[in-house]
Formats: C-alpha cells, structure tokens, sequence
C-alpha cells in the first residue's frame, strides 16, 4: 500500500518535471527576431577576429578602409547595441527594439524584417534626433509633454541646436546620469565659448540634481525614524502626511525637470524639503547620542591600547 503510493507520487513528479522540461525551451525562446537575431551577432566571433587582424594588416600598410570595413562597423554597431540594450531598465521592461526603430519583430529574415528601414541620419527616420522626443514620448508622455513646453525644444525645432532626449539619456543604456556629468553636458552648449547663454547653467544644473538625492535620503531618513516612533507608541499620522507629500512632490519632479526651468524646479524641491523637515521635528529621536554628542567611551584605538597595555604589565609580572 504504502509502495504503491509512493509509487505513484514518484510517477506523477517524473510527469511534471517532464512537462516542465517540455516547457523551458518554449519559455526561453523570445517571440521577438530582432532580439534573437542581434543576440547571436556577438563581438567576438571568429569571422570579427579574422576582420581585426586584416585591419591591423591594413593599418601597418596604411590602406585606408574599403566599403568591407563600413560594413563590418554597422555589424559591431548593431552588437554593441545590443549588448547594451540588454542590461537596460528597457530590456528587463521588455522594451525591444522596433519600439523605437519600427520593423516587423515577426520576421525571421534581416531583408524582412529590417523593411522600410532608414539610417539614422535620414529626417525620415524615428530615431533622426529631432524625432526622438516623439518616439520616446510614445511610451513618456509626461517628460514629453514638460519637454515640448520648453525652451530647448523650440531650438530644437527652429535651430536645430539644442539637447533631445539622447543627448542625456545616452544609446543603449539609457540611464540617468550622476548629477556631476550635467557640468559637461549642458556646458556642451552652455559656455563663453559655445556662446549659448545663460552660462551658469552647467552648475546650477548640477546642483539642482544634488539637491534632489539629498531630497530623496532626507526623505529615507524620515521615515526611518517614523518606523521607530510608531514601534514606540507615538501618533505619527500627521508625520506620514508631511512625507507623502513629499513623496508626491518627488514623483513628478523627474518629468517636470524636462521644462527646463530651474526656477520652478528649485522652487519645489524647497517646497518638499520642508514638508520632510515638518515630518522630522516630529518623530525626532529625542536621546541620539551617537549625533549630538562626541563618544565619551574610549573607542577602539582606546581598547586595544588599554589591552596591549595590561598584557606588557602582564608579562612582565610574570618575569
Ligand atoms: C536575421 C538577423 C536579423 C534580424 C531578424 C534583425 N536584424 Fe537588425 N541587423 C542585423 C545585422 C547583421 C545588422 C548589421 C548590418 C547589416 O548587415 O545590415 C543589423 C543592423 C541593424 C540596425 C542598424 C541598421 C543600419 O543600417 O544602420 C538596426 C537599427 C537594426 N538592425 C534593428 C533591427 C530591428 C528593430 C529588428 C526587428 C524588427 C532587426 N534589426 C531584426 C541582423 C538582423
Ligand atoms: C528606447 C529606444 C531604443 C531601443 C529600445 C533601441 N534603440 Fe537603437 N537607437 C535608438 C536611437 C534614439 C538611436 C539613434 C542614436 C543616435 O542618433 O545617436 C539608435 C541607434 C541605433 C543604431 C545605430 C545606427 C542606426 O542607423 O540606426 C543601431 C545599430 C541600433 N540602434 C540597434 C538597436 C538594436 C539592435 C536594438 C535592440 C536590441 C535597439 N537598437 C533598441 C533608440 C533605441
Ligand atoms: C515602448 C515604450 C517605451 C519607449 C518607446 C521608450 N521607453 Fe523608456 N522606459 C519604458 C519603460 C517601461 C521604462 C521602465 C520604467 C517605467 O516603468 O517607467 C523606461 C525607462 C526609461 C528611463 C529610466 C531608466 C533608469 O535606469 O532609471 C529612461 C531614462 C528612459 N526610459 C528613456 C527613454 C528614451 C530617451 C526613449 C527614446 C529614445 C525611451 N525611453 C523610449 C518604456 C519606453
Ligand atoms: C538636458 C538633459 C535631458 C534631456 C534633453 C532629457 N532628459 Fe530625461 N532626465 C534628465 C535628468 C537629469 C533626469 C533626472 C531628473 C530627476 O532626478 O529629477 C531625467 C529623468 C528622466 C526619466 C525618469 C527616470 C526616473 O527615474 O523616473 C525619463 C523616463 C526621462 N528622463 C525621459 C526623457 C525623455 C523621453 C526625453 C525627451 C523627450 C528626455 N528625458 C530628455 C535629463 C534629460
Ligand atoms: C545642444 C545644446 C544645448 C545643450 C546640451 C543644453 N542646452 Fe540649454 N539651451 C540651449 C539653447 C539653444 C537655449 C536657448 C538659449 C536662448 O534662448 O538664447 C537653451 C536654454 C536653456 C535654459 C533657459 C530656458 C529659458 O526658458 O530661458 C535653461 C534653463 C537650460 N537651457 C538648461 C539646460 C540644462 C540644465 C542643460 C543640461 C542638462 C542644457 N540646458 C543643455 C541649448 C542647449
């Protein structure tokens, strides 16, 4: 009886695990060509060892490149792209690539599913950099939206000569960048010499961004200590109210950012930053010794000085 049970409870998970087997496979595989195509174009195939040591050949001979050579760029252009892509907050969203360069992802072939495609540096073409804010606010329509109201996006259009989304959310990361790379990019256009005024952009820029990861700790740091004040029994409603605020205040500062407005920008950080501070006079701990006041103990250096103090008296006790 016992044996058969067993038996069969052995029998039904064999089944399963097949099953789940069958399944893998199937799972793994992405419904989508450009990925499973741009994948296998890995950069160190033999075909691109081969390639980079003819162009060494060619360098030590001073041939300058053939059409084989451009050729052989948009492929590694085409993998490194990939490569990035795939470690992007996009890869992991399932952002793919038609999302942004069009294609029919249901084509097995490159002719195929590559149809109607144009090279970036065609007008026509969704990721020609005047069309960038409009193939990226398909999916961002807040920062789209802050961003058409802006000065910069009026250049874009008249002058040409102005920052589009992929000027600070770089190809194929696209990532946002520390607070301390805004000196060089906006100073890219924002300087004495590039003659683009207001010139004390690329600092304040910067300090704009501090500002809001310093919002964003103060903000952690709060509610840290409401946690510890409600496990101590105090009422800390009202203290929650403030960081929610703050928290909303928070959320649309990254899309309000795209107007380009300092002033206003700044102006709501300010406005967020005292409601934290509203929320942290009331659940401050009130005996914090470790940061109001100096340690009084003797600390670690004191320790083991005291010690190795004791063990040469010790020692010498002994003698
Ligand atoms: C069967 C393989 C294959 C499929 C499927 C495929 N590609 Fe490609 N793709 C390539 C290769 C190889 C290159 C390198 C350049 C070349 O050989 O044309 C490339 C180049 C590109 C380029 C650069 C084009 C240029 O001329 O500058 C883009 C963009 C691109 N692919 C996007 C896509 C998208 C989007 C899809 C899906 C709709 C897709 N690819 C499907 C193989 C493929
Ligand atoms: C979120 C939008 C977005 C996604 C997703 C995306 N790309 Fe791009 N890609 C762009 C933009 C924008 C440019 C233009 C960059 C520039 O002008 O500097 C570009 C440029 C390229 C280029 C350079 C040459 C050319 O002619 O277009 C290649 C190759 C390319 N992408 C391949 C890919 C592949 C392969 C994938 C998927 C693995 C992919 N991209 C996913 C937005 C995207
Ligand atoms: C098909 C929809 C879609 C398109 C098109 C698209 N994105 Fe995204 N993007 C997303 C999603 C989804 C996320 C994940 C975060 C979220 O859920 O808001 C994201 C995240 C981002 C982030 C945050 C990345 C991070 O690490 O925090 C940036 C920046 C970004 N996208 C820029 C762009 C730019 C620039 C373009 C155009 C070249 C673009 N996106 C086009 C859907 C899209
Ligand atoms: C001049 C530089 C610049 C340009 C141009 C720009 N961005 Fe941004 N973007 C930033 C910065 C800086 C942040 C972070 C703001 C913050 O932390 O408050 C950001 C944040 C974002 C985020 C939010 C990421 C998050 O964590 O929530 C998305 C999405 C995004 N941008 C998309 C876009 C799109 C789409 C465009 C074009 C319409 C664009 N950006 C144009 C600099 C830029
Ligand atoms: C590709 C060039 C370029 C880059 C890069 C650039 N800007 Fe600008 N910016 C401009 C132009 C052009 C103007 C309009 C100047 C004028 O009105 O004379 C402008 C104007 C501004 C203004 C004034 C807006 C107004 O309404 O008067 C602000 C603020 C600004 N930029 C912020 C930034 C910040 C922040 C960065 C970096 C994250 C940046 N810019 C990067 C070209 C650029």
């Amino acid at each position: 009886m016992r044996v058969e049970s067993f038996n069969k409870i052995l029998i039904t998970s064999l089944l399963l695990a097949g099953f789940v087997l069958f399944l893998i496979p199937q799972a793994n595989a992405s419904e989508n060509s450009c990925i499973d195509c741009h994948k296998t174009l890995t950069p160190f195939i033999e075909e691109q060892k081969k390639f980079n040591q003819i162009r060494i050949q060619h360098l030590e001979r001073q041939v300058t490149c053939s059409l084989e050579c451009h050729e052989e760029r948009v492929r590694s252009l085409a993998t490194a792209n990939y490569q990035q892509w795939s470690e992007s907050l996009h890869a992991l969203k399932g952002v793919t690539c038609e999302a942004c360069h069009g294609g029919d992802p249901a084509q097995a072939t490159k002719e195929k599913a590559h149809k109607n495609f144009r090279n970036n540096t065609d007008p026509e073409s969704p990721v020609y950099y005047t069309n960038v804010p409009k193939t990226c606010g398909k999916c961002h329509s807040g920062e789209l939206a802050n961003f058409e109201n802006s000065t910069h996006f009026k250049r874009l259009e008249a002058l040409k000569l102005a920052p589009t989304c992929t000027t600070c959310h770089v190809p194929h990361t696209f990532t946002v960048m520390n607070p301390e790379d805004f000196r060089t990019v906006c100073g890219n256009c924002h300087s004495v010499y590039k003659k683009v005024a207001p010139y004390d952009i690329p600092l304040k820029a910067e300090d704009m961004l501090m500002k809001v990861n310093k919002l964003k700790f103060n903000i952690e740091m709060a509610r840290q200590d409401i946690f510890w004040a409600k496990k101590n029994g105090t009422d800390v409603t009202q203290a929650e109210a403030y960081t929610d605020n703050a928290l909303k205040t928070l959320g649309g500062l990254a899309p309000m950012w795209h107007e380009f407005n300092l002033t206003h920008f700044g102006d709501e950080i300010d406005s967020a930053s005292k409601e934290v501070k509203k929320a942290e006079e009331m659940v401050k701990p009130s005996h914090t010794p470790t940061r109001t006041s100096v340690p009084k103990t003797p600390g670690f250096v004191g320790l083991t000085g005291i010690i190795s103090l004791l063990a040469v008296m010790y020692l010498i006790r002994k003698k």
